[in-house]
């Protein structure tokens, strides 16, 4: 018989700090899954903003140290704690969580947590579902409150969320606006689901936007950069529109006038303040999607685990995303 391979590579993070905090280790031990938990033999993880801002120190949720960064993980199953019996060794996997950190060669999950990953999807894709489909799908319909027939501006459209948003949106029937800062990114987005799509970085361009939407406005604006877009925003919108903050790095200044007479409205989400409840919403979501056909994630650049911090930092100051930013960690 043979025997358990007992020590992986992972990524730890023993102090908060820059992208250089993100240590390369080889003699890690392999995490052991217990009851309702499964051992994957992770083959990438999606490396999303919210990594960045949890390794600075600077986020609401701190882990303790050490830690493994990653949650979106895809890979193969390698051992079932008790009592799963969903899951068995060998079958292909995606996660939206794990437990012991998905920037390492192996992590345990909750069974509750994993999914089947469809043959239709290979399994760099697996990696890019999680956090951007689960975000998407909680900002349109559960705090956006969405509705076939109604037009949404995905304001940053060619990222992990945006193109996330521009298929889901697409799938229930909305019309579909879509922004990028580059003529590939907009090139990227056209594929994924708008019907329109315009460039943020150039001039006028919410003239343009305007002119599209037409006198009834905007009904729903996902926000990837409220810090610089909120206020442009509101003037966008129909009457009772809603701009959901996704993103957002720093203040702005608006006008609350600009609120009242449309009786519009500023929502905030997080994917981490949804509820059980909601989560398997989206989940189920996600996975018709998947079996639909519509669902299919765009994977952006990909990173070794050597490189981890070199990702971390053109994550953040890189222009011009294409899809989802992956870490292989086989
Ligand atoms: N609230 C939550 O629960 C939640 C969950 C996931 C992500 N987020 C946040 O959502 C944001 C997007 O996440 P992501 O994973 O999609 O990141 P990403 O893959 O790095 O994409 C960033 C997006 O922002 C766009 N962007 C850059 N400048 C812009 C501008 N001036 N106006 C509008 N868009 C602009 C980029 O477009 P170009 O590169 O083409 O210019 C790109 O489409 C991040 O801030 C992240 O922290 C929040």
């Amino acid at each position: 018989m043979a025997t358990r391979r007992n020590v992986m590579r992972a990524v730890k993070v023993f102090e908060f700090g820059g992208p250089e905090v993100l240590k390369l280790q080889s003699e890690i031990s392999l995490p052991v899954p217990k009851e309702n938990q499964v051992l994957i033999n992770i083959h990438a993880c999606g490396i999303n903003p919210v990594d960045t801002y949890i390794r600075s120190g600077t986020y609401a949720r701190k882990p303790a140290l050490p830690y493994t960064p990653g949650t979106d993980v895809s890979g193969i199953i390698q051992e079932v704690g008790e009592h799963v019996a969903a899951f068995k060794k060998g079958d292909r996997v995606f996660t939206a969580g794990t437990i012991s950190g998905g920037y390492a060669e192996y992590a345990v999950a909750s069974a509750g947590t994993v999914f089947s990953l469809s043959d239709k999807l290979s399994l760099k894709q697996g990696a890019a579902i999680g956090i951007p489909y689960f975000t998407a799908y909680h900002a349109l319909f559960q705090r956006g409150s969405a509705k076939a027939g109604e037009t949404v501006l995905v304001h940053g459209a060619s990222g992990g969320v945006g193109i996330a948003a521009c298929q889901i949106a697409r799938a229930y029937g909305l019309k579909v606006l879509g922004t990028a800062g580059t003529e590939e990114g907009m090139k990227l987005v056209l594929k994924n689901g708008v019907h329109k799509v315009f460039n943020h970085g150039k001039k006028g361009y919410l003239a343009e936007i305007k002119e599209e939407a037409g006198a009834q406005g905007i009904d729903v604006i996902m926000e990837m950069l409220a810090n610089v877009n909120l206020a442009n925003d509101l003037q966008l919108l129909s009457s009772g529109g809603r701009v959901m903050i996704v993103g957002s790095r720093g203040p702005i200044e608006i006008n609350p006038r600009d609120i009242m007479q449309k009786e519009s409205s500023i929502r905030g989400l997080s994917l981490f303040s949804s509820s059980k409840e909601e989560m398997h919403e989206c989940a189920a979501a996600v996975l018709a999607g998947i079996e639909a056909g519509w669902l299919n994630p765009v994977v952006g650049p990909e990173y070794p685990m050597e490189k981890v911090a070199e990702a971390h930092k053109d994550l953040i100051y890189s222009k011009g995303a294409l899809g989802k930013m992956i870490l292989l960690t086989c």
